[in-house]
């Protein structure tokens, strides 16, 4: 089958930056994909070399098979690309800068006019069809600008941080719409800020750092890498640390906090049964547990030292 992206050792350079430096990715057929890192990383950069808006410096780049520069037309017909920059048409009423945008696409008229009704529906601004871009608030131009990237029913959809400043009621609308969307076969790459966004949709995410891939897998892979931290509290606290999990490889710390233990673990979910038997067998009466996973945000920050990037200038 062939991939929905797939580039390799993908380049491009803005004088001394490199934007993309040597990016080689596969993003299945199908799958929700997510592009995280800080600012400056070069994902923008990323997705415009995928839509033909930035011409790349070096390496190959291809949408279902079509290489974005060679068989632009193809590859671009492919894309729904809802942009971080708004970049609409101020002047004419948002369903007609739909219409237009569907006839570009080769939709003949009539049926341009029902599917901008369709999409505008679908994202709930249909009671504003006739009304100019420019006068949207904030958050209906976000949705129009992915009801914009659904016009053409497109196998990619392709969101440079969508819910970027949207407030909550707006992002949890867009998170089920685009799940719904993905579920019906619609591949995804959605690129953000939200580290928690990535972690509740995504089913593999690229960590890019200075133009480079730093990793790919899914969250919960990269979750388990993290340090999860367990917490057991005793009807009768203590006077020592209870010797616990010894030669246990995924064990990392045993303290005792005030009266309670706290025992930090990679994969902390799957020692915490074995924890307790131990406990238990040592004759500590248990109260509570509490096992708190690190987060993908946290494995991230890790991952990115925490820095924002300088754009891979050197
Ligand atoms: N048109 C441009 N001219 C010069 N430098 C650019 C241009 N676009 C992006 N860059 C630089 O390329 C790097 C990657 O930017 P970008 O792709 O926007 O990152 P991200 O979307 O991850 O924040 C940054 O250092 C940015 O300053
Ligand atoms: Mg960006």
């Amino acid at each position: 089958m062939v991939a929905a992206i797939e580039t390799r050792d993908l380049r491009k350079r803005y004088g001394d930056v490199r934007a993309l430096d040597g990016v080689s990715l596969t993003v299945p057929e199908g799958s929700f994909f997510g592009l995280l890192g800080p600012n400056g990383a070069g994902k923008t950069t990323f997705i415009n070399v995928l839509v033909g808006l930035v011409e790349r410096t070096g390496g190959d780049a291809a949408v279902f098979g079509h290489d974005v520069e060679r068989d632009y037309r193809q590859a671009r017909d492919c894309i729904g690309l809802a942009p971080q920059e708004f970049n609409v048409d101020r002047f004419f009423p948002i369903r007609e800068v739909l219409e237009h945008k569907a006839g570009y696409h080769g939709i003949p008229a009539d049926e341009a006019r029902e599917r901008a009704d369709e999409v505008l529906k679908q994202v709930g601004i249909y009671g504003k069809r006739d009304t100019r871009f420019d006068w949207l608030s904030g958050g209906m131009k976000r949705r129009f600008l992915l009801a914009r990237a659904l016009i053409t029913d497109p196998d990619l959809l392709v969101l440079d941080e969508p819910t970027a400043g949207v407030d909550v009621q707006l992002r949890h609308d867009l998170w089920d719409l685009i799940t719904d969307l993905n579920e019906a076969g619609t591949t995804i790459l959605l690129t953000t800020h939200y580290i928690e966004e990535a972690e509740r949709l995504c089913d593999e995410v690229a960590i890019l750092d200075s133009g480079r891939v730093v990793e790919v897998a899914s969250p919960d892979e990269l979750m388990d890498r993290g340090t999860d931290t367990i917490t057991v509290t005793f009807r009768d606290p203590p006077s020592s640390v209870p010797d616990v999990a010894a030669g246990n490889g995924h064990v990392e710390s045993v303290d005792l906090d005030d009266g309670r233990l706290v025992v930090t673990a990679r994969q902390g979910g799957l020692l915490a049964p074995d924890l307790v038997r131990e406990l238990d067998r040592g004759g500590h009466e248990i109260v509570d547990l509490d096992v708190s996973r690190t987060s993908l945000e946290e494995v991230f920050v890790e991952m990115t030292n925490g820095q924002e990037s300088t754009g891979g200038s050197r």
